[in-house]
């Protein structure tokens, strides 16, 4: 697959190409300004030349005015050489033309309808002129008005434009490619962050799954994907923690029957014995087999279960139901140890049936096991705004408070003593039962005290299972 370009390039191109539109744009201002400056500068100085003329034309002079008139006229030329004076009638009768130069005489006339003085430019000879056309009105009787022109060669303007224009032709690229330069090395320096993000990230190894991404010392826009990420590495810790849990806890607990079951075998071997013996001792064995398999399989239940790989179907389902179901199951068993088993209460939620009966059976099979005889079991279950609460609760001897929150610990097991009977339990039953309520999005926890143990369970009404 065709990897997507780098962020730097990414960043340098776009600086190259905002700068050079930025100095595009701005040559293409300047250089208008420049014109319209030269434009009211030729102004100013047509001006006071159409003034002159006007003056000599608006009425017949005196006697005594014709050398002073004579001498401006004079001194206009002296001072500017290219300078160019027309007068013509309305009607294009050309009085007077300074030079032998053709002039735009239409466009003039066109012009010079208007009342204000008007600024025109026209191309003569390979020359550029610019010229100030204004309409006088002379007191003189033949004439109405005359269309007075000066005008003068701007040649040495566009000579400036033109060294301007190849000057920035020159300048705009060089300045580009200084910006894209200046770019690059901008966007390296602002993208080291993620470098930083990226060596904390290679130091992530199993053995070192504590390592986090640091989130103070990165720019507020990757202080969110470093926070994800630490989320991402806190859950795989816990998965990972789980799962080393998962073997040493399984090896820890088959170590010692399976070294039972050895030595036990290896002394049965060491001498011939009687059938009977034979039997007595494969008895003993099935039976810690059959426990071991039990462990076995509750282990991978809960390793299913905690890690959401099963897939189950959720139904509608009367927990009221559900439990007078389990009661029929422990019935024999409640009155073989005088123990009395009483309900109350209604509710539904979705679940998946085999799972909850799972769970609601472990916490009853405990309430009985630490039951004193002719005490009593109870189930609660009561509909608070969208969560339904079932409470197990029994008789015996409370747990000490600080062993509460490890009871859902596996292979958590109690001092025996609080157990009716001696049959050692796995430690394994509340530990499914927090899975099984954690996948139903509920939670579970543990009271005791007064002589009453309670086990209770929230649920939402309609809990969504989770995505498997
Ligand atoms: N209703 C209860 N009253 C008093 N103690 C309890 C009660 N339920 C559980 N416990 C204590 O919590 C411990 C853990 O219970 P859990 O169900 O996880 O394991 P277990 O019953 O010993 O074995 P398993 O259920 O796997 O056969 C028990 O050993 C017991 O000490
Ligand atoms: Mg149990």
């Amino acid at each position: 697959m065709k990897h997507p370009a780098s962020l730097t390039t990414r960043l340098t191109l776009l600086f190259v190409l905002v700068s050079s539109a930025v100095l595009i744009g701005l040559a293409w201002v300047l250089h208008a300004a420049v014109e319209r400056h030269f434009v009211e500068m030729d102004r100013g100085i047509l001006q006071s030349k159409v003034e002159v003329l006007e003056r000599l034309l608006s009425r017949p002079p005196a006697q005594e005015e014709l050398p002073a008139l004579q001498q401006s006229v004079d001194e206009m030329f002296r001072s500017d050489p290219g300078l160019q004076l027309f007068v013509e009638t309305t009607d294009g009768n050309v009085l007077l033309s300074s030079t032998e130069t053709a002039f735009p005489a239409d466009r003039i006339r066109a012009l010079a309808e208007g009342k204000t003085p008007s600024v025109i430019s026209w191309q003569a000879d390979e020359s550029r002129y610019r010229g100030l056309v204004k309409r006088i009105e002379p007191e003189l009787a033949d004439i109405d008005s005359l269309i007075v022109t000066a005008a003068i060669n701007i040649d040495h303007h566009d000579r400036f434009m033109d060294r301007y224009s190849r000057t920035l032709f020159v300048f705009i690229p060089i300045a580009t490619v200084f910006s894209g330069l200046l770019g690059w090395w901008a966007a390296r320096r602002g993208l080291s962050p993620l470098r930083l993000i990226q060596e904390r990230a290679a130091a992530v190894t199993a053995s070192q799954l504590s390592q986090r991404l640091p989130e103070d010392s990165v720019p507020r826009e990757l202080t969110g994907l470093a926070h994800e990420l630490n989320c991402m590495l806190d859950r795989l810790e816990e998965a990972f923690r789980r799962l080393s849990n998962f073997s040493s806890d399984l090896a820890h607990e088959m170590r010692t029957p399976v070294s039972n079951l050895l030595t036990q075998t290896q002394v049965v071997l060491s001498r011939s014995r009687s059938a009977a013996e034979y039997q007595e001792v494969l008895a003993s064995s099935a039976e810690e087999l059959d426990r071991l398999s039990r462990v076995i399989s509750d282990m991978l239940f809960l390793a299913k279960a905690e890690n959401g790989m099963s897939t189950p179907s959720t139904q509608e389902l009367r927990l009221d139901e559900e439990i007078a179901d389990l009661f029929e199951f422990y019935d024999a068993l409640a009155e073989e140890e005088g123990v009395t088993l009483c309900a109350s209460g209604r509710a539904a939620i979705r679940g998946n049936r085999l799972m909850l009966r799972r769970a609601l059976s472990n916490l009853l099979s405990n309430a009985l096991r630490h039951t004193l005889p002719g005490g009593h079991v109870g189930v609660f279950i009561r509909d608070r705004n969208g969560t339904v609460e079932l409470t197990v609760e029994n008789e015996g001897a409370a747990i000490p408070a600080e062993e509460l929150p490890r009871l859902f610990d596996r292979f958590y097991r109690g001092d025996p003593a609080r157990s009716r009977d001696d049959t050692a339990g796995v430690g394994l039953g509340l530990a499914i039962t927090q899975a099984l309520i954690r996948a139903h999005s509920g939670t579970i926890r543990a009271e005791s005290g007064d002589g009453v143990t309670r086990f209770v369970v929230e649920l939402p009404r309609s809990a969504p299972m989770p995505a498997a």
